[in-house]
């Protein structure tokens, strides 16, 4: 088993394990950062993938907005909770994980925007060119991503990484070109910051 993989498995695990409760504060969590990009991204109803969906908040907002939504979730307990809160039509819910995603990869959708909040601290550095390349090639051509990027010390219950803006830029190169940027508090916690990245897929062909 890879490095990458046993980390994921612990990783998953914490939220699988603790569902209910993960589930119960996410639910509780502000989705104020949608006013950072979505006047920046297509309009509906255009197709989202929301990657580490959690509770299925975020992909509630955009199926609301009227968005055709796919919402990755890979620990089980928190997508069946997810799903079973948010009955919109126009969400899919799946099993899959960071790097790879090769359950949506078989399933030849192009997406036109890519929504990754919360996650990529759970992914080991080493692994950050992956995850963009596996999104550089779920994108239509022009393809929005939004990443945000948790800065602060790690929470000891489950593995994290110190992944910030200077690094997702480095990684993006010939990749993505960075079109907005913000940097904020965390609403409750005073020893957090959160880095807001948007980011839109170079066309490589021009
Ligand atoms: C902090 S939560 C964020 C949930 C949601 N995006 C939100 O902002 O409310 C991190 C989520 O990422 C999921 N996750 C962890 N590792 C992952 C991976 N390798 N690929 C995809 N999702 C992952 C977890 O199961 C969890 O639901």
């Amino acid at each position: 088993m890879s490095e990458t993989r046993r980390i994921s498995d612990q990783v998953i695990a914490d939220y699988q394990g603790k569902a209910a409760d993960y589930f119960a504060k996410f639910e509780n969590t502000t989705t104020v950062y949608f006013n950072f990009f979505i006047d920046r991204i297509a309009p509906p109803p255009a197709s989202v993938l929301d990657i580490g969906s959690g509770s299925g908040k975020d992909a509630a907002v955009f199926a609301q907005r009227g968005y055709d939504v796919v919402a990755i979730e890979p620990a089980e307990s928190l997508r069946f909770l997810a799903q079973k809160k948010h009955l919109y039509p126009n969400i899919t819910w799946l099993d899959d994980r960071l790097p790879y995603l090769e359950n949506i990869k078989t399933q030849d959708i192009l997406f036109d925007h890519i929504h990754i909040n919360s996650v990529l601290f759970h992914l080991p550095l080493s692994e950050t060119r992956r995850v963009l390349e596996t999104c550089y090639g779920l994108l239509k051509d022009k393809g929005t991503l939004f990443i945000t990027l948790r800065l602060g010390p790690p929470d000891p219950a489950r593995p994290m990484f110190p992944v910030d803006k200077a690094h997702v830029t480095t990684m993006s190169s010939e990749l993505f070109i960075l079109i907005n940027a913000e940097h904020i508090a965390d609403d409750l916690r005073p020893n957090i910051v959160w880095d807001h990245l948007l980011l839109q897929k170079l066309d490589l062909t021009s």
